[in-house]
């Protein structure tokens, strides 16, 4: 059996969600963010890249909250962290000139020159989150008990967290080196930053998180203490015969009710659903059995993920306990079974 993670999700001042593309990254980091503001921590949540969609989860119908950020209730904060506005902010601190530095940067030549240079989003990310992480209410406090990261998906997530190290393998001195082994430091920091990896129960996600946790996890030493299954479906009929397959062959074909589909379309639904749900379970245990990790399912919302009510949801699954040892997901909450 699997020990379950000796630290709570909360404990940790850096939280880095990621996973494959579409396994539910933002919905995590947004519901975290929520659940950690609730339970009184002081939270920023970082989006990175193009897109902003945790503000609109959060608050429908708000603006975008940009660089700058914006506070979207008591105690969380929203951001989305640009590479080029990073960097000019960067460069503005080591040259004291604003100005001249934005002009540079918004250079179109100097643009496609960067654009050019493999690593250096990642690195400039990671280095305004080293920062922020930095940053102080009061002398000794920090301003964020808890940042939540909403990172690329999975082959790009692994390559940001590579890049301090093939910077510091490649830069033998010099302030730019100094900056990034102090990056390098806060993410191989057990105590500080956690990996988030999200999958779904599905065979493409299960694979790619265990080569995620592999790379991650066994050969970078970063911390991973376990997995998020997201959107797993509840059993479709809790109280269903163990012969429900049979009783749905005995249907009378010719059964009407009003304008229903009628019992073979309703049996054949019913199959399907009971397949998925065992599909499910299946991939579940095999990305325990492939991780050797705790697993932490998150229950598959049939309205999907559109608005505060939703990520409150999944925000109480995630700072439950886990599924390890459990692969019978209760029909509202799948980390039920196990408590
Ligand atoms: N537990 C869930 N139940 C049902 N739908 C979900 C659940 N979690 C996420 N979704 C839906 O799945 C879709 C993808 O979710 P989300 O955007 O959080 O994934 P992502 O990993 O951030 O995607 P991307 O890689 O594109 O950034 C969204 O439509 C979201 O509403
Ligand atoms: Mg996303």
């Amino acid at each position: 059996m699997i020990a379950e993670p000796k630290r709570s999700l909360l404990d940790r001042r850096l939280v880095i969600v990621t996973g494959k593309g579409g396994t539910g990254k933002t919905s995590v980091a947004a519901a975290l963010a929520l659940g950690a503001a609730r339970a009184g921590r002081r939270v920023l949540v970082v989006e990175v890249g193009p897109d902003e969609q945790i503000p609109s989860l959060l608050e429908p119908g708000a603006g975008p909250v940009g660089y700058s950020g914006r506070v979207v209730r008591p105690g969380l904060e929203v951001m989305r962290i640009e590479p080029f506005e990073a960097l000019a902010e960067y460069l503005a601190l080591q040259f004291g000139v604003r100005s001249l530095v934005d002009l540079v940067v918004k250079n179109t030549s100097f643009q496609q020159l960067l654009n050019a240079a493999p690593g250096w989003r990642e690195l400039i990310t990671l280095g305004k989150i080293w920062h922020l992480a930095q940053l102080e209410s009061a002398p000794g406090q920090p301003r964020f008990d808890l940042i939540v990261v909403d990172a690329p998906a999975t082959g790009h997530g692994v390559s940001f967290l590579e890049a301090p190290r093939v910077v510091v393998s490649a830069v033998r001195a010099g302030p730019l080196r100094k900056q990034t082994e102090r990056v390098e430091q806060m993410i191989g920091d057990p105590e500080h930053t956690l990996v988030l990896p999200v999958a779904l129960a599905e065979e493409l996600p299960a694979r790619e998180t265990a080569q995620l946790i592999q790379r991650v996890h066994h050969e970078m030493g970063i911390a991973v203490d376990r997995v998020i299954v997201n959107a797993v479906m509840a059993p479709p009929f809790p109280n269903a015969p163990e012969n429900l397959d049979e009783c749905l062959e005995r249907l009378d074909p010719e059964l009407r009710f009003d304008s229903i589909p009628g019992p073979e379309t309703l049996a054949a639904c019913a199959r399907y659903l009971i397949a998925r749900h065992r599909l499910n379970l299946q991939y579940l245990s095999e990305i325990e059995r492939a991780t050797q990790l705790p697993i932490w399912a998150l229950p598959h919302l049939p309205q999907g993920v559109g608005g505060p009510a939703d990520l409150e949801q999944l925000s109480e699954a995630l700072l439950s306990a886990a599924t390890s040892g459990s692969t019978t997901p209760s029909p509202t909450h799948p980390n039920r079974d196990s408590q």
